[in-house]
């Protein structure tokens, strides 16, 4: 028996694992990962895999970076963890300080104060319940959020909310909050003027319900889980002008698009669009360690002080055992200063351009339905031909090294942002490969 096999069946004896159904799992074959370095992957018996989607979208500069590693480290040698209820630390601070300059800047409030949370969902599940608050505590309470048909922003109950992503969210309807479905600009079904009818479609749902909505929840520019939908920068600024003129908040999920994914720092440079909150996660720690934030503006945060004469406490009662854990602010310290000194996101920006060169003739090839790309966030469609052929695709990528993890039947490509040129090759080609193989 391999080593993969004899984890394999130790792994299915006592492990559920997440987005899995447990009947195919082992007959599945996963891979049993041993140890990473760079873009590299190595499974127990010694396979080779490039890690064509960032283990998760989380990778930035690459597997076992020498400065984040060193970062860890030392913050090890140092505090382990304290709390940041009601004490503080030098990694929670000079992080803030570094998101609060690195923050996107245009038509919209200064973002300059940091919540930490765990995941990207824990992130979004803050921003939720900070913008009900926010309206409570500047008028009435507004118990609506607005979110977009297709949307993916985590799955806790309040992110599950303001999804719209029918597999993973419709048995969870009769647990909700209170959200209004609006036409996404990404959604090819809605013909060529995709963005004339989203955006029509939430203006009308604004002046009906926008007294009632607190804010608008949106993933900037590509809606990520949905298969990399991507849309035009317009709707943001309409967004914008839209939630300021109800008094709603705009939230910018960036769990998935920040952190140079896109090609830029945040996906909103692309509209020159501020939110009033902003959530990230994901590649924050270079793929090191669980941590997100949420990145807010100063009107939001005031509205959380306490003022003579208030009947009810302002604090946000919000947080949790390890929020901002020290190791953690360290890993993404590193990564954001290693990021800024490698030029990873300028590298992101040209990697995807070469990345869009080498798909070009995929793109052309039957079994392709189209191929999706902002900077490094890639998803190629392939039409369906039998049962899960965006899982076959990928299964038929890792037999020529490259592991690739689908969304239904679009293969998403979504490599560190700092890949060479030799591997982004070796991905399109094993990627090119692969969908003849199933296509055959
Ligand atoms: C846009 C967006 N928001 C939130 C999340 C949830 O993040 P996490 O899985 O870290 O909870 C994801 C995960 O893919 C995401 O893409």
């Amino acid at each position: 028996m391999s080593a993969s096999a004899s984890w394999i069946a130790r792994d299915a004896a006592a492990v559920w694992h997440p987005f899995t159904q447990h009947a195919a799992w082992t007959a599945d074959d996963p891979v049993v990962v041993d140890r990473a370095e760079g873009p590299w992957l190595w499974d127990v018996d010694g396979r080779r895999y490039l890690d064509g989607v960032s283990s998760l979208w989380t990778t930035t500069l690459g597997h076992g970076h020498p400065a984040i590693s060193a970062a860890v480290a030392a913050q090890l040698a140092k505090l382990d963890h304290a709390t940041f209820l009601g004490a503080t630390h030098a990694p929670g601070i000079e992080l803030a300080e570094a998101l609060v300059a690195l923050a996107p800047e245009g038509d919209g409030p200064e973002l300059t104060k940091v919540f930490y949370a765990g995941d990207g969902s824990s992130a979004v599940e803050a921003a939720l319940k900070i913008a009900y608050q926010h309206s409570a505590q500047t008028g009435r309470p507004r118990p609506k959020f607005v979110r977009l048909d297709h949307a993916y922003h985590g799955d806790t109950l309040g992110a599950v909310a303001v999804g719209g992503h029918d597999l993973f969210h419709e048995a969870y309807r009769p647990l909700l909050l209170e959200t209004i479905g609006v036409a996404s600009p990404g959604d090819r079904a809605l013909g060529p003027d995709r963005l004339g009818t989203a955006l029509s479609h939430l203006r009308s749902v604004m002046d009906e319900h926008g007294d009632q909505v607190c804010a608008i929840i949106v993933e900037p520019m590509v809606q990520g889980a949905a298969g990399m939908l991507d849309y035009d920068a317009e709707f943001l600024r309409a967004a914008r002008r839209l939630a300021s003129a109800h008094g709603a908040l705009l939230i910018f999920d960036e769990v998935a698009t920040g952190i140079g994914r896109t090609g830029r720092m945040w996906a909103a440079e692309h509209a020159g669009v501020v939110p009033d909150l902003l959530t990230c996660g994901k590649g924050i720690t270079g793929g090191y360690l669980p941590l997100s934030a949420v990145l807010a503006a100063e009107h939001v945060y005031e509205a959380f002080l306490s003022r003579p004469g208030d009947t009810a406490p302002r604090t946000f009662f919000h947080g949790h055992t390890y929020t901002a854990n020290p190791l953690c602010c360290a890993a993404a310290l590193a990564n954001l200063r290693a990021m800024g000194e490698e030029d990873a996101v300028g590298r992101a920006a040209r990697l995807g351009e070469r990345l869009g060169k080498l798909l070009e003739p995929v793109a052309a090839k039957d079994g392709v339905v189209e191929v999706r790309r902002l900077g490094t966030m890639t998803g190629v469609e392939v039409a369906p031909a039998g049962d899960r052929t965006g899982f076959r695709v990928c299964r038929a990528a890792r037999d020529r090294g490259v592991w690739l993890r689908p969304l239904g039947d679009t293969v998403v490509l979504m490599p560190p942002l700092t890949l060479g040129d030799d591997e982004a090759d070796l991905l399109v080609e094993a990627l090119d490969a692969a969908i003849d193989e199933v296509f055959a």
